[in-house]
C-alpha cells in the first residue's frame, strides 16, 4: 500500500537545490545539488520526501499529482530579503532625470526621493495602499518569490512607521507567503529634534516587540540620512531588545557603516557597493550576509563585477530586488538572476544559492526555507525549462509555470 501525500511532483528533469552547510560562501557557494529524474512528495505544507522518481513513486500516492514528463525543472522559491513593497505613487520623473545626470541624494535634499514617496504614501486611503501592495505580492509570486521581507520606511516619523508596520502585518496575516516585517528608519524626522526622536524610540521599540509588529530593524546610513553616531545610539537600544539588525550601508558614499554592522553583529548588510575589501573580509568571518541589488546597480551604472569581489572576499552573498519606487522598480527575479550572472560575474550556481538559502540565512530562516529538504516548507518553483542554466540565459523572460507556497499550487499559466 502506498502512503498518501497531499501533492506529488514527479518526472522532474532536475531538482535543483542548495545543500548544507549554510550560509554558502567562499568555494562552497558554487555547490548545488541536482537530482535528475527526481520526484518530491509534499504533505501538510512541507517537503515530506525527495528522491529519485522511482523511489518516490513506489512509496507514495498523491491526492494531487503533477507530471513534469522529464521536461521541467524545480527550484526552491526565491527568498527576497530586502524590499520596500509598501508605498504609494511612483517616481518615473526622477528616474528619467537621473538618467540625464541628476543626483539621487540631491533630489532627496530638494524634497523629492524618499520624501516624495512619504507624501504620496499618506495621500492614499489605507485600503488602496493594501490593494496596491497585494498586487505587488502577486506579481512577486509570478516571478517565483515565495518569501518577502517588507520594510516600513516611508513614514519618516515613528507614529507613521507604526501605521506602516501594522499594514505590513495585516498583509502577513492574510497572505500564504512568508512575510517578514522590518522597521526601517529612512531619514531623520522633519518635525522633531533628534533628542526627542531618540527618546521616543526608547518608548516605541519595546512596544514594537511587545505587539509583535517587527523583530527586525534597518537604518539607512548615508549622507543626508542617518549618520554613524545617531545610528550607533539607535542600534544600542535595539540590540538590548534583541532586534535583529540589517543595515543600508555604503550605497552612495563609503561612510564606514560596516563597523556598526560588526559591532552589533548584524544579520545582513545591504548595498555595500563602496565598502573596502578588508572590511568585507571581516563580514565574511562573522557570517554577516552581504545583500546586493543587481538591478539597482545597473540603473545607477555602478561598476560591474561587485558580486564577484564580495564572494571572493569571503562574504556570504545574497541577491535581492530591493523593490522600491526610487532605486529599483522591478520584481522580475529571473531578470535579477540574469543580471547577477551577466554583470556581477556570478556563476549560475552561485546566483541560485544567493537568491535562496543565503537570503533565508539573512532572515534567520535557513532551517525553514531556502532549499528543498525534508521537513522544510514546500515553497517551490516549477520552470518550464529543461536546464537551470537557461534561467539567466533567457534574459527578462519568465518561464515559471507553477509556484507552490506552503504546499499549495499558486499559479498555473
Ligand atoms: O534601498 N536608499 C535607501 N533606500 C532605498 C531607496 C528608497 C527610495 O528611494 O525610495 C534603497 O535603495
Ligand atoms: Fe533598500
Amino acid at each position: 500500500m502506498k502512503e498518501s501525500v497531499d501533492l506529488l511532483i514527479y518526472n522532474i528533469k532536475e531538482i535543483v537545490t542548495p545543500i548544507a552547510p549554510y550560509p554558502k560562501k567562499e568555494k562552497l557557494i558554487k555547490d548545488i545539488s541536482i537530482i535528475s529524474n527526481g520526484a518530491i512528495a509534499i504533505k501538510d505544507g512541507k517537503i515530506y520526501d525527495i528522491s529519485s522518481n522511482e523511489k518516490i513513486r513506489d512509496l507514495y500516492k498523491g491526492e494531487f499529482e503533477i507530471d513534469l514528463r522529464n521536461e521541467n525543472i524545480v527550484l526552491p522559491g526565491f527568498v527576497d530579503p530586502h524590499t520596500h513593497l509598501l508605498f504609494g505613487g511612483s517616481r518615473e520623473d526622477e528616474f528619467l532625470l537621473r538618467l540625464e545626470g541628476a543626483d539621487y541624494l540631491e533630489i532627496q535634499k530638494r524634497g523629492g526621493g524618499i520624501i516624495k514617496t512619504k507624501n504620496d504614501t499618506f495621500s492614499f486611503p489605507e485600503k488602496i495602499l493594501i490593494e496596491e501592495t497585494k498586487k505587488r505580492l502577486n506579481s512577486g509570486i509570478s516571478y517565483g518569490i515565495t518569501t518577502f521581507e517588507i520594510k516600513s520606511g516611508y513614514g519618516l516619523n515613528i507614529d507613521k512607521e507604526i501605521i506602516l508596520l501594522e499594514i505590513i502585518n495585516k498583509l502577513r496575516e492574510e497572505s500564504k507567503m512568508k512575510i517578514i516585517p522590518t522597521l526601517l528608519l529612512h531619514l531623520l524626522p522633519e518635525d522633531e529634534e533628534i533628542d526627542v526622536f531618540l527618546n521616543d524610540l526608547s518608548d516605541i521599540l519595546p512596544y514594537i516587540i511587545e505587539k509583535n509588529l517587527s523583530h527586525n530593524i534597518d537604518i539607512f546610513i548615508e549622507k543626508g540620512a542617518f549618520d554613524i553616531e545617531t545610528s550607533d545610539k539607535i542600534l544600542n537600544k535595539a540590540k538590548n531588545l534583541n532586534f535583529k539588525i540589517s543595515l543600508h550601508i555604503d550605497q552612495f558614499n563609503d561612510i564606514n557603516g560596516v563597523d556598526l554592522a560588526i559591532k552589533y553583529n548584524a544579520n545582513s548588510v545591504s548595498h555595500i557597493d563602496l565598502t573596502k575589501e578588508e572590511k568585507l573580509y571581516t563580514l565574511g568571518k562573522k557570517n554577516i550576509v552581504g545583500i546586493i541589488f543587481p538591478l539597482e546597480r545597473l540603473i545607477f551604472s555602478k561598476e560591474p563585477k561587485r558580486g564577484r569581489e564580495i564572494i571572493d572576499s569571503g562574504v556570504p552573498l545574497s541577491i535581492s530586488t530591493d523593490f522600491n519606487p526610487g532605486t529599483s522598480p522591478s520584481l522580475n527575479f529571473p531578470l535579477i538572476i540574469s543580471l547577477s550572472v551577466i554583470r556581477e560575474s556570478l556563476t549560475v550556481e552561485e546566483a541560485i544559492n544567493a537568491s535562496t538559502i543565503n537570503s533565508a540565512y539573512a532572515l534567520n530562516l535557513s532551517d525553514e526555507i531556502g532549499s528543498i529538504e525534508r521537513g522544510k516548507r514546500a515553497d517551490l518553483i516549477i520552470f518550464e525549462l529543461d536546464s537551470f542554466k537557461k534561467i539567466p540565459y533567457f534574459v527578462g523572460m519568465n518561464f515559471i509555470k507553477y509556484v507552490i507556497i506552503n504546499g499549495e499550487v499558486m499559479k498555473v499559466v
